[in-house]
């Protein structure tokens, strides 16, 4: 690892650099009341077997499903158009519930994406359009002037929405809906996906 990035990230030993990053989060999460409700974790199956997480925001709720933006020429997308079996989780520590999501996923229509990119603000349309998401890149420099470029060259111009960038609509099979309690007794619903409805179960905590 580089000096410069061990530096970022406070050392080079993974189990280290958590436990620092955990500590913080536990001394900030009050002080700064920065909960996100609409992140959720999104777990697709890498082409090695190992499963492949990560946070993306939930941006729609539509009838069917659960909508996110991102780039079609990243990690996950690869991924995605492998396996088009996903899981979704969002925990919400302010009312202590969770929700997974198993489901189905697949692209949202160009209009849909193309809508989305069209109420996003210049600058996040900028960024987005330089990242090769998911690429390596030689350094933060190279980032920040591709992105000064691009806001000269579109300051008085429309950034249409790239080809390679979209939204996913995951649509659930199975989902569990977790109530935390004091005495961590918590309460768990499971609800499968039957041909007409849900079928749900308790199960213990
Ligand atoms: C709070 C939060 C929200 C994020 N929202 C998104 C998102 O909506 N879309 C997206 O592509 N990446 C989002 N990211 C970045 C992803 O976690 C991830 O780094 C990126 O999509 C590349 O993932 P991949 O290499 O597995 O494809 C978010 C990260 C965080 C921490």
């Amino acid at each position: 690892m580089s000096e410069d990035i061990s530096k970022i990230l406070g050392g080079n030993e993974p189990i280290a650099i958590f436990k620092n990053w955990w500590q913080e989060a536990k001394d900030n999460v009050y002080k700064h009341e920065m909960n996100e409700a609409t992140a959720m974790t999104l777990s697709t199956v890498a082409q090695d077997g190992f499963p492949s997480s990560r946070v993306v925001l939930l941006k729609e709720l539509s009838q069917t499903g659960f909508v996110f933006f991102t780039s079609y020429s990243s990690k996950k997308a690869g991924e995605i158009a492998e396996h088009d079996k996903v899981a979704l989780n969002f925990y919400w520590p302010q009312t202590f519930k969770q929700v997974k999501i198993q489901g189905l996923i697949k692209k949202t229509s160009r209009k849909e994406s193309e809508d989305y990119w069209n109420s996003r603000p210049k600058s996040s349309q900028i960024s987005q359009a330089l990242s090769n998401q998911s690429q390596p890149i030689g350094s933060r420099a190279e980032l920040e002037q591709k992105h000064e470029d691009l806001q000269k060259e579109y300051a008085e111009k429309e950034l249409s929405c790239p080809g390679d960038w979209g939204g996913y609509e995951v649509t659930p099979h199975k989902v569990e809906f977790w109530i935390g309690t004091e005495n961590r007794l918590h309460d768990r619903f499971v609800g499968t996906k039957q041909s007409e409805g849900w079928s749900w179960k308790r199960l213990q905590p």
